[in-house]
């Protein structure tokens, strides 16, 4: 079948197109509704439809010939171990640790947090919270115990589940102590924690709540595959919108299984018994679709890394894993290939290695940038395909159908609409716009199965955030245009949300908490462009009248805050201090405009600026900053 083929029968009749798709997935009862709405007026997939994920996922490959097939590989550099699970290896442990979770009252419908690093314990402890048709939300081991506060209060997990560790570049990183920081804060308090001790260090226990992982497996009953409805959340994933409340997206059961099943052929061109490798951290959506659900969905075998592309211990490390494993695609952010260009920019690292099974280089989490496109391409020889999604969706918007028919690549593009996904450039009063302009990206109702239904606990949030801008479309919070042949170019958000080395974060947040400092009138956060991460976030501060600061404490104390507050993956290193903000005459702060004059662009003075003598002032300021890309 062509790309055009597929991608039309998927717009003109989606309830067909996703009722045959939804074939390959065994349910326990097959849906008989395909595409319905609920009380809020929202399209859903499947909803009369039952399964359970972490059957499908596990149980269904034991049972069909793929029990002695690897499932997962674990390979972590940063504390010498490689580990592999076959299926029913896999399947047992999660029907163990679904006991252990059972003991503590988790039934269906319940939140787990699962904060933890990249040990397969973690996604045992995904895989097992979905066998008890519960809900998991993991929150990322970078992120600081005041955001995992902030989730905690939000899903109100019955059980916490945590490592005693993560281990960084060279570093150690205590990850109890954070937990139980973020308790502490929290208003809402789990019934237990489990905690899984790692050898590098011991976590100090809280009696009569936290229980010992690895007791508990010891004597632990399996337990049996809960089946839910097609509707029924899988999973509460925080991602960062404009303010200081992250947004828990909820990602259905049914919807989500049918999209990744169908991914891994069409995009990723992945049979089963090959070896997928997302480069990513279960803590983001790529690490749930496609470091979890999508490869074992497809009874693949998937490659949990704990490790960096550099320094672990160097530039080779990703090419040893393809080699090793006969990794056929490897998924990972463009940082990760700017980072092993910078280290290894002659490709000595590459050179031992046999990397005649890899066939092809998926990227995302980020712009791809054309240079980064053309060396990752060149040095290795493979195509390399950029894709472009959201944790709202959770998986490819646009990309490239590896597994249908391959389009020719442009750098900088993210290729064309996946099917399911009616892609449509808007202009400001919602009107589509031609090939060749620029506007806001939007994707025309109905959405594609497993795209987020609400978010979590709060409905008016998800139609205000998402739906009400464009009636009729979800709006991406991405801008960029469509070329001549339709092929898409992401330029970057529209809103306050920048993405630092592939992880998303809120420059509004940033703003909360830098403006909390009492020496600061005023203040905005920017993302500016930065060679390795993409963007790196930088705070403009004014000074309150009469107080006196030295600039560099004032910056090291803003630093302080933001990494405490947030975490050290915020990345927040800079803040300088300036005499006057742009601004609109209603007050805004001119975010945009910032934006532009970082990136060295052209731009055009809004007729509204209320004071047009402070950006030459701006100007200079940052430029003598090296804020100021050439
Ligand atoms: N737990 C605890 N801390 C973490 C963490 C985790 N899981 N992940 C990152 N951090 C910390 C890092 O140790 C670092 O701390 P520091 O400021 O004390 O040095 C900080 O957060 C920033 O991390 P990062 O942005 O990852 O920078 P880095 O210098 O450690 O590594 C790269 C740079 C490019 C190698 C790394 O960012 C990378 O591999 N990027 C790929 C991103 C990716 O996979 N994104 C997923 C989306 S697809
Ligand atoms: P996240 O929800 O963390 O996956 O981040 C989603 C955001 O990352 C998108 O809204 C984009 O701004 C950006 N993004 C993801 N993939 C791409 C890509 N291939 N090209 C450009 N931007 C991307």
């Amino acid at each position: 079948m062509s790309y055009q083929a597929e991608y039309s029968k998927s717009i003109e009749t989606p309830e067909q197109f996703w009722g045959e798709k939804a074939q390959a997935v065994e349910w326990f009862k097959q849906p008989e509704t395909i595409l319905s709405q609920d009380e809020n007026g929202i399209y859903r997939w499947f909803a009369d439809g039952e399964l359970n994920t972490a059957y499908l996922a596990l149980d269904y490959h034991v049972e069909n010939g793929r029990a002695d097939q690897d499932a997962l590989i674990y390979d972590s550099p940063v504390t010498d171990t490689k580990r592999r699970y076959t299926y029913r290896e896999l399947r047992d442990e999660v029907a163990k640790f679904a006991g252990v979770l059972k003991a503590q009252g988790v039934e269906k419908g319940d939140r787990v947090v699962v904060y933890m690093p990249m040990i397969p314990e973690a996604v045992i402890a995904m895989l097992a919270v979905a066998r008890l048709g519960a809900i998991h939300s993991v929150v990322f081991g970078g992120f600081a115990p005041h955001e995992l506060a902030v989730r905690i209060d939000d899903a109100e997990p019955k059980v916490v589940v945590t490592a005693s560790c993560g281990i960084e570049i060279a570093k150690v990183i205590p990850y109890k102590p954070m937990l139980d920081e973020a308790i502490t804060k929290s208003a809402h308090q789990p019934d237990s924690c489990i905690v899984f001790q790692r050898p590098e260090v011991e976590a100090e226990m809280v009696a009569g709540r936290d229980i010992d992982w690895q007791e508990a497996m010891a004597t632990a009953e399996p337990a049996d595959c809960v089946p839910v409805k097609g509707t029924d959340p899988l999973y509460i994933l925080y991602t960062s919108g404009t303010t200081g409340k992250p947004k828990g997206v909820v990602r259905d059961n049914g919807g989500h299984a049918v999209a990744l099943k169908y991914s891994m052929k069409s995009i990723y061109n992945i049979e089963p018994g090959e070896v997928f490798w997302a480069a990513s951290d279960v803590g983001w959506v790529v690490g749930h679709s496609y470091i979890v659900y999508g490869p074992l969905l497809a009874g693949c075998t998937t490659v949990v890394y704990e490790g960096k592309p550099i320094k672990t211990p160097d530039a080779g490390a990703f090419w040893r894993v393809c080699e090793e494993y006969k990794v056929k695609a490897l998924f990972a952010a463009p940082t990760a290939f700017r980072a092993i260009r910078k280290e290894d920019p002659d490709s000595e690292y590459l050179k031992p290695y046999d990397l005649s099974g890899l066939e092809t280089i998926f990227m995302a989490g980020e712009r791809l940038d054309p240079p980064t496109y053309h060396w990752t391409k060149d040095t290795l020889g493979k195509p390399v395909v950029d894709h472009w999604w959201q944790t709202e969706t959770g998986w490819a918007i646009c990309g490239n159908l590896t597994g249908v028919e391959m389009k020719e690549p442009k750098a900088g593009s993210s290729t064309l609409p996946i099917p399911g996904f009616n892609v449509q450039i808007l202009d400001s009063a919602g009107q589509e716009l031609p090939n060749g302009e620029q506007g806001s990206i939007a994707i025309k109702l109905p959405l594609p199965p497993s795209c987020l239904p609400t978010v979590w606990g709060d409905f008016e949030r998800f139609r205000t955030g998402y739906l009400s801008e464009y009636p009729g479309y979800y709006s991406t919070g991405d801008g960029g245009y469509k070329d001549e042949d339709g092929y898409v170019f992401i330029m970057g958000r529209t809103d306050d949300v920048i993405n630092v080395a592939g992880h998303r974060l809120s420059t509004g947040e940033m703003e909360e908490i830098v403006a909390g400092h009492p020496a600061v009138a005023e203040c905005c956060v920017i993302g500016v462009n930065d060679p390795l991460k993409g963007q790196q976030p930088v705070g403009m501060v004014l000074i309150k009248n009469g107080v006196d600061v030295d600039e560099d404490e004032l910056e090291a104390e803003l630093v302080g805050m933001v990494r405490k507050e947030i975490g050290a993956v915020a990345c927040f290193k800079k803040a300088i201090v300036v005499q006057r903000l742009p601004k609109t005459r209603s007050g805004k702060i001119l975010r945009k405009l910032l934006r532009q004059i970082a990136d060295g662009s052209e731009y055009s003075i809004p007729s509204t600026i209320d004071d047009p003598a402070s950006l030459p002032e701006i100007e200079e300021i940052m430029d003598r900053h090296g804020l100021v890309t050439s």
